[in-house]
């Protein structure tokens, strides 16, 4: 079964970056040159994947604009003879991308933003993407997943490593390996304290999962601060199918803090090929 549906849960508050995402959605804040949702949105089409279901909430209309034609501009930059410009702005949105919008009417969770994209998945397996997870791997981290989909037949789950002091920020899980990427999960709790942490590898903002989990996460009272979890509802999935853990190759920046966004900044910086040797340069000019 092809994974043709992303779902990109666009509707959370952002508290954690305040200011910045007072009016502003946090995955349009830009690493170099992009708006976070773009990264995502690109790592998904390197997937295979062509239908695109945004999950949005108050203040978001400038992710629809984002993904939108936007007129004015591009006469403005056809008329300049601005061609590369123009490139750039057209290829945000690829001819064969379908963008689809759902309105979360309020914040209560990721597993009820995902549970709010069901009308349009309906029953057919489907990848999750947190924009605010920006993930770096060759290939493409959703891709990876999508390789190991066509084999296992499960729900999969992207995760690493994360240090004890950091597993109450995270979805912890643990299983049996079946290689040494993949694990058969057991587990999974929710933001455990390190001591009831049954292991140290933490859920990445990256899932594949079969259409099973909207039946689960319909039927979950409210969790770990109130939200419905998606943790939760694939915590009763295990019950009923297999779900694997895929220890990803690549690297994730949590750019929904404020350090993991400036590491990515850095990060993505140096690695640009048009900005790379310049930003190098007067990176090393700082006397730090
Ligand atoms: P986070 O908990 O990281 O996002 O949710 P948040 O709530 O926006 O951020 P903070 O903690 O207040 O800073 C992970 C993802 O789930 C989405 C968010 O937009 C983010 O992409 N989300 C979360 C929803 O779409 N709806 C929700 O009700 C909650």
């Amino acid at each position: 079964m092809k994974i043709n549906k992303a779902i990109f849960p666009v509707a959370g508050l952002g508290t954690r970056f305040l200011p910045a995402t007072k009016a502003q959605p946090k995955e349009m804040l830009p690493v170099v040159d992009k708006p976070l949702i773009q990264y995502a949105v690109e790592e998904a089409y390197a997937a295979g994947i062509r239908q695109m279901i945004f999950v949005n909430g108050r203040n978001k209309r400038a992710i629809p604009d984002h993904f939108d034609t936007a007129y004015e501009l591009e006469a403005e930059l056809a008329a300049a003879n601005k061609r590369e410009l123009l490139e750039t702005v057209h290829s945000i949105k690829p001819d064969d991308m379908e963008c689809i919008y759902i309105r979360q009417p309020k914040a209560l969770g990721l597993g009820h933003a995902v549970l709010c994209a069901q009308c349009v998945v309906v029953n057919e397996p489907f990848a999750v993407l947190l924009a605010d997870d920006l993930m770096v791997g060759k290939p493409p981290i959703l891709k990876q997943m999508v390789d190991q989909y066509a084999e296992w037949r499960a729900s999969i789950l992207a995760v690493q490593e994360v240090p004890p002091e950091h597993t109450k920020r995270y979805g912890i899980v643990a299983g049996t390996p079946v290689n040494d990427r993949m694990m058969d999960l057991t587990h999974i709790v929710e933001k455990p304290a390190p001591a009831d942490a049954p292991s140290l590898l933490g859920v990445a903002g990256r899932y594949i999962l079969n259409p099973g989990i909207f039946r689960e996460i319909a039927n979950l009272p409210r969790g770990v601060g109130g939200e419905i979890q998606l943790t939760d509802g694939i915590a009763s999935l295990m019950r009923r199918e297999k779900v694997f853990a895929y220890r990803y190759d690549g690297k994730r920046y949590d750019c929904g803090s404020k350090e993991g966004f400036l590491e990515a900044n850095v990060e993505l910086a140096l690695a640009h090929p048009q900005l790379g040797a310049g930003f190098r340069e007067y990176l090393k000019g700082l006397s730090l």
